[in-house]
């Protein structure tokens, strides 16, 4: 009996998608339960890339059935386009179901994400201009339409008429073109036609699934910083990518969920606005940016890099009660040099017990460091532990240790094959 879920540990990007792809094939079910297309995942396999936005990395799997969750946001369009382009790369995939209570992310969503982003001026959040900000409020304001509704034709025309209405006037308040409905009707009913035979009882089939003892993979998406109450609020996306969320997102207990991995990379990295004090603005940064194609996968903004910030992460262990690591992109750190490392911080000269909570807290307070000597070469051929050079297994060791928490895996590029597995028992067992 076993199931497990895999978050990012810092600001997204860890590195989910590929774990995903490689524990995949190990589980029967792999579930998305929050965000929508502003995530980005990357599954590279004998060279080959795959990005995945909406669609769960375990599709890739044919025996595995992918679940999109109710706490997700979907874009219909976008769906239908990922898996066509899926499929091109791929002809044969796993089985996918969508949850009706996965809420959908319209046009005028994006057009408000767009222009609300403007209307902040100098404290735009950066967001994905994906609409989702946008739809997660509908979806709290209580007008959201959720995918059971987009599929049953008549229900959905009486629902988009009303909210077209109420949209089109916060729409022109913010200085936007309103949206006509009739093309829009007709543009998704089409979508909504195409989609309706994936969407069932994801629930019951994810339930029956959790009893039956079968392996149950969650595909966090985003990172916990960037959570709607732990991370640094207002610079963070609109779910609940903690591992918490992926009860709300897909109707399964807490006494369900038996492990909990963090992704993390051995450095930081965010894409957006908001408060980084580790941010390297420097050579350091750029070198780290450019060994680790430091790009976005939805975006291709550049990511803001920094070290390792071990307070942060040791926070995560415990806001998602990991239990265990999945430290990624240890080979990016080869040639850097002396290796830092953030154990606290300081706000007016005295060290923080905890997180800065507030956003002028974040930006006042400095980073405490810890020296650690660093690595150079080659190191993804390392298929073991033992393999890594010692300065790069200390500095496993010593992020262990701070966290209190063990690795399961390790990574050291970005193929299937460049994985080290530490300890299994913290998997599934
Ligand atoms: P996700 O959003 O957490 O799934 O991560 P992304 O796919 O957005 O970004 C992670 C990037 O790192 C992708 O380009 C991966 O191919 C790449 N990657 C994954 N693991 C490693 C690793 O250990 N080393 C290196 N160099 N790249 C990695
Ligand atoms: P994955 O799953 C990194 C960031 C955006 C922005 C903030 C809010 O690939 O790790 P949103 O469009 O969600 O309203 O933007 O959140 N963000 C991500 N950063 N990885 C992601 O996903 C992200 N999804 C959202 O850059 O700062
Ligand atoms: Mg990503």
């Amino acid at each position: 009996m076993s199931t497990l879920v895999i978050i990012g540990a810092q600001w997204g990007d860890e590195a989910k998608g590929k774990m995903v792809d490689v524990l995949g094939s190990e589980a029967e079910l792999v579930v998305r339960y929050s965000g929508g297309n502003n995530a980005g995942h990357t599954v590279i396999r004998d060279g080959e890339t795959f990005k995945f936005h909406l669609v769960p990395a375990g599709i890739l799997h044919t025996e595995v059935t992918s679940i999109l969750g109710g706490g997700m946001a979907i874009c219909p369009k976008s769906l239908l386009e990922e898996l066509e382009q899926t499929r091109k790369q791929q002809p044969e995939l796993g089985r996918l179901i969508i949850s009706p209570a996965a809420h959908v992310v319209f046009p005028y969503h994006k057009l408000l994400d767009q222009l609300e982003e403007s209307a902040r001026g100098d404290n735009k959040i950066g967001t994905t201009s994906r609409g989702i900000g946008p739809m997660y409020t509908d979806k709290v304001q209580r007008v959201g339409i959720r995918m059971g509704e987009f599929v049953r034709p008549d229900v959905f025309k009486e629902r988009l008429k009303t909210v077209v209405e109420f949209k089109n006037r916060l729409i022109q308040l913010l200085g936007g073109e309103p949206i006509e409905f009739e093309p829009l009707f007709e543009e998704y009913s089409q979508y909504a036609a195409q989609l309706a035979p994936y969407v069932v009882d994801t629930e019951s089939e994810l339930q029956d699934a959790v009893q039956a003892g079968k392996q149950v993979l969650f595909e966090g998406a985003q990172g916990t910083f960037l959570d709607l109450d732990h991370g640094t609020y207002p610079y963070v996306t609109s779910s609940h990518p903690t591992a918490g969320g992926a009860c709300l997102g897909t109707g399964v207990g807490p006494r369900d969920i038996h492990h909990a991995l963090g992704v993390a990379k051995a450095y930081t990295t965010r894409v957006g606005e908001g408060p980084f004090p580790t941010e390297l603005d420097n050579e350091i940064g750029q070198q780290i940016r450019d060994q680790g194609h430091e790009y976005g996968t939805t975006t291709g903004r550049p990511r803001r890099c920094g070290w390792l910030d071990l307070a942060a992460l040791k926070a995560s262990c415990r806001i998602n009660s990991l239990s265990g690591l999945i430290l990624t992109r240890i080979d990016v750190l080869s040639g850097v040099g002396d290796i830092k490392v953030c154990t606290g911080y300081k706000l007016n000269g005295e060290l923080l017990k905890g997180l800065p909570y507030t956003t002028a807290d974040w930006a006042a307070c400095e980073a405490v460091y810890e020296t650690l000597p660093g690595w150079s070469g080659d190191i993804s051929g390392s298929r073991s532990r033992e393999d890594l050079p010692q300065t790069a297994q200390d500095f496993v060791s010593f992020v262990e240790d701070f966290c209190g928490v063990k690795s399961a895996i390790l990574s050291v590029g970005p193929d299937r094959k460049e994985t080290i597995f530490c300890d299994r028992s913290l998997l599934w067992g």
